[in-house]
Order: C-alpha cells, then structure tokens, then sequence
C-alpha cells in the first residue's frame, strides 16, 4: 500500500494524458486541414491560392512564437490557466472566421486569433504530461502531441462533407469546429494540474544516478537562463528549424508533385492521407523508443533518414507506391520530430523550466512554417519543377542531421 511518506496525487495519472490528446487534436484540426478552405474561398472571393495560403501562415507563425509564452505562464502559473485562456480564443478566433468577407478579416480571426490560442493550447500539455509519467516521459509527450495527426484525420473529411453540403457550406466549418474546439480545449484545459511536489508513481525507484558528461544526469535541472546559455540550445534550435522547415515544404507540395509527375488527383489525396496516418502513428511509437533507445539516438536516426526519403522524393512521384513508401516515411520522420525534440530538451535540461525552454525552442517552428511552404513553391515557380526544392529539403535536413549529432548533454555543476 505504499510507504507513510509516500506523496499521494489528487487524479490518475492518465488524466493530463487525456488532457494532452484533447488538447492537440484541437491543434491538428487547426493546422493541418488548412487545404479544405482554399477551393471554396477562391470560388466565393476569387482570392489567389497565395492570398488564402497566407492566413495559414499567419496563424503557424502565431502558434509557433506564443508557444514561448504559454511555456512561461505554464510554468509559472500551471497548464490549467494557459490551455483555458488558449482554448477560448482559438474557439472565438476560428468560430469569427466564418463571418469573413475580407482577406483582414480572416487573416485576424483565423490567423491571428485561433494561432495565438492553439499555440496557448499546444505546448503546456508537452511541458505537463511527462511530469507525471517520469518513467516513460518521451511516450508521455507523445500523447500530448498525437492529436496533431488525429485532429487533421477528423477535421478534413469532417469539413469537406459540411462544405459539400448544400445546407451549410464553408462558414458552417468555421461556426461548429469553433464551438468543438472551445470545448475540447477547456476540457482539457480541465485534465491538466501538476503533480504535488515529491510525488512519484507508485512502485517506481528512480533510476540509479549514472555519469553523463562529468554530471549526475538524471537530476540535471536547469532554469532557463541557464538554458539558453548553452551552445547544446541553439544547436538543437537550428536542427528543429532545419527539419521542420524541409518537413513543412514537403506536406504542402507532395499532392502537387504527385500530380505533376503523372498521378491521378485521387492517388495523390492518397499519398498525403498515408503521410498523415504515419505523421500520427510515430508520435506515440516513437516515445516508446526513445525511452528505450534514447531520444537524441532515436533523433539522429530519423534525421539521417529523412536525408534520405527527401532525396528520393523527386524520382518516387511516377509510381504511386513508390510515392506511397516515400511520403510515409517522411510523415513518420517529421511527426517523431514533435515528440522527440521536446524529449530531448527535458533529457538535457530538466522538468522545472520545460515550459519555458521547449516553448523557446519550439519557435523556430514557427518560423520554418512561415518560410518552408513559401520558398518550396517559389523554388517550383522559378526552376518549373520540385526537383530543386526537394533536393534542398535533403540538404537542409542534413544540416539538422550534423547539429543534433554533434550536440553533447550540457554538464551544470551543480545539482
Ligand atoms: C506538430 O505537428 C505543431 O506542427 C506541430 O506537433
């Protein structure tokens, strides 16, 4: 029955769980069926393909830098608080843009608001889950990341029937989504709370301490000044840049590659539907690995290979299997990213900042979002083909490959 001193935790630790899956797949719905509103919005306003992709970029730039914020509150004031304030305006900002009559309009309510919420919702759930899962951390943050792939399997044949449905249309996307996804973010706004300080789970003995880089690691616990202090920051800062960006770049072109190298529009939607399948599966998969294998170990090997994958994306296109093959691995690659990074950065710098650090880190997300897509397709405009900006995704992915193999667990002194 455990020991008198035993610290006792108000909830089952499955709930911040939940909490972490409500919470993201609000997110994925958010960020990844973006594609469904372009066809309907250029036949309503005859807005170009560019104009309509920018409120997506605005709101992946949003999401991508106030994750740096919540982080903070989350630390400082709990998840609860800051998934709760996100949840309302990711709902209000999404649920506003079916009024849209300008491209302001939407760029404001869908891009700037419903961004600034997801972003709000998005990160304390990775900087919660793990704190109650000690034993299986990377598996924990997979769960808070998982909803990513979910959300965008719900939301785009969930969107394109009420599109396609002569009683509703595309606002009606807007107005009931809106209203989902304020309740599934309070509700998980609701599952999220921190462990009481000194508890464990029951029957778990923390791991024997053991010599990394000169230090005890497993109680390595850094603020966040002394986090952004260290080179090891800003080499994995870069890495997650470079393979988000190349990542990005490819989920907004590969139906369009497809296409051009011969396949058939419903082979294309194929592809993309396996990234997606793949893109999900390995958030969870992949924290089990990592608390197996290492996170930084099972990094570098997802790296090197989407070097490899985004090498062979150009030639892959005329076959669809081949395509097929190649688009999952790079779904799987790029989704392993979302839980392994977060991991690493808790490996290397401790739960009391995860909030503050992750969120820093995570930014460089959103600027990768804002340019990958954009320079993909502009390398398309300029050289009349995706060979050139799929053969950059390589190299920039390789770039991520080196920084992430070179990075050392940072050493503090003190602990
Ligand atoms: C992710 O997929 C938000 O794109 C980020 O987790």
């Amino acid at each position: 029955m455990g020991t008198e001193n035993e610290v006792k935790a108000s909830i089952p630790r499955w709930i911040p769980l939940l909490g972490g899956v409500l919470g993201s797949t609000t997110c994925g719905a958010l960020l990844y069926a973006w594609s469904v509103f372009i066809k309907p919005l250029n036949a309503e306003f005859g807005w170009s393909r560019a104009d309509i992709s920018m409120a997506f970029s605005i709101c992946v730039l949003a999401f991508g830098l106030i994750t740096f914020i919540a982080g903070k509150m989350s630390d400082k004031y709990g998840p609860r608080i800051v998934v709760a304030i996100g949840a309302i305006l990711l709902g209000v900002g999404f649920f506003s843009a079916g009024f849209a009559t300008s491209k302001m309009h939407l760029y404001l309510t869908f891009g700037l608001i419903a961004g600034l919420g997801g972003g709000l919702v998005y990160l304390p759930p990775i900087a919660t889950a793990p704190k109650w899962w000690p034993d299986r951390r990377a598996l924990a943050t997979g769960f808070a990341v998982v909803g990513l792939g979910l959300g965008s399997f719900i939301m785009a044949p969930l969107a394109t029937s009420i599109i396609n449905n002569p009683a509703y249309g595309w606002r009606y996307v807007f107005y009931f989504v809106g209203i989902a996804m304020g309740i599934m973010g309070l509700l998980s706004a609701a599952c999220l709370s921190v462990p009481p300080k000194g508890w464990k789970p029951k029957g778990w003995t923390p791991p024997a301490p053991s010599a990394d880089q000169g230090v005890v690691k497993e109680t390595r616990d850094f603020t966040f000044s002394e986090t952004i202090r260290t080179p090891q920051f800003w080499m994995l800062y870069v890495g997650y840049f470079c393979g988000a960006f190349a990542g990005l770049m490819v989920i907004g072109h590969i139906a369009g590659h497809g296409i051009d190298s011969g396949l058939q529009p419903m082979q294309a939607a194929m592809v993309v539907s396996t990234l997606a399948v793949f893109n999900a599966a390995t958030r969870i998969l992949i924290g089990y690995a990592a608390d197996k294998f290492g996170a930084k170990a099972s990094l570098v090997t997802i790296m090197a290979v989407q070097v490899a994958a985004m090498a062979l994306l150009y030639p892959a296109g005329k076959d669809v299997v081949f395509l097929g093959v190649i688009a999952a691995l790079i779904g799987w690659n790029y989704g392993a990213m979302f839980t392994l990074f977060p991991s690493t950065c808790l490996h290397y710098y401790g739960p009391t900042s995860q909030g503050a650090n992750y969120g820093l880190l995570f930014t460089s997300f959103g600027f990768a979002g804002f340019v990958g897509p954009y320079v993909g397709g502009m390398l398309k405009d300029i050289t009349k083909s995706y060979y050139v900006p799929f053969i950059v995704g390589a190299v920039v992915v390789a770039i991520a490959v080196l920084m992430i193999a070179l990075v050392k667990a940072p050493a503090k002194k003190h602990v």
